[in-house]
């Protein structure tokens, strides 16, 4: 499978190559870009990071697969992660996440993920990777509608 990064991709990891001296600590920053660009980190992608960072292939994948942001696969829907984590738990990211898979999981994949970073915004989400913070039912229903 054939993958290639963007030019504006190109130059991020170039630049990233500055700041990081050991090749490794690419991995995740470069599986980052993969995804935001196609959406899902497919062989290819996984082939051209193993090769540029010369880490075995099998390294790059059981970082893709070991944390749950990363899809492998390309979702049919539009997606929906919702944080599990303590802050968004306590403050009522069980409702949201019911909320969400009674009323919308025919439009959307949605999701649970651990903290993404937004604490204080609990609790939140995304929808495609853009954050959704201190959300209510009412809140999200407002937002989807209007997507
Ligand atoms: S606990 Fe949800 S973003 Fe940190």
């Amino acid at each position: 499978m054939s993958f290639s990064y963007t030019q504006e991709n190109t130059i991020k990891i170039a630049s990233l190559m500055q700041r990081y001296p050991q090749k490794k600590a690419l991995i995740l920053p470069m599986l980052w870009l993969a995804q935001k660009q196609d959406g899902y980190i497919n062989e290819g992608a996984m082939t051209y990071i193993s090769e540029l960072t010369e880490m075995p292939y099998m390294h790059v994948y059981s970082v893709a697969t070991f944390y749950t942001m990363f899809k492998l696969q390309k979702s049919q829907k539009r997606v929906i992660e919702v944080c599990r984590t303590l802050s968004c738990e306590l403050n009522g990211s069980e409702t949201i996440k019911k909320h969400l898979v009674e009323n919308y999981s025919k439009d959307y994949e949605i999701v649970e993920v651990e903290c993404m970073g937004a604490c204080g915004g609990a609790p939140m989400c995304t929808l495609d990777g853009k954050y959704l913070e201190n959300l209510t039912s009412a809140k999200i229903d407002e937002v989807l509608h209007a997507n």
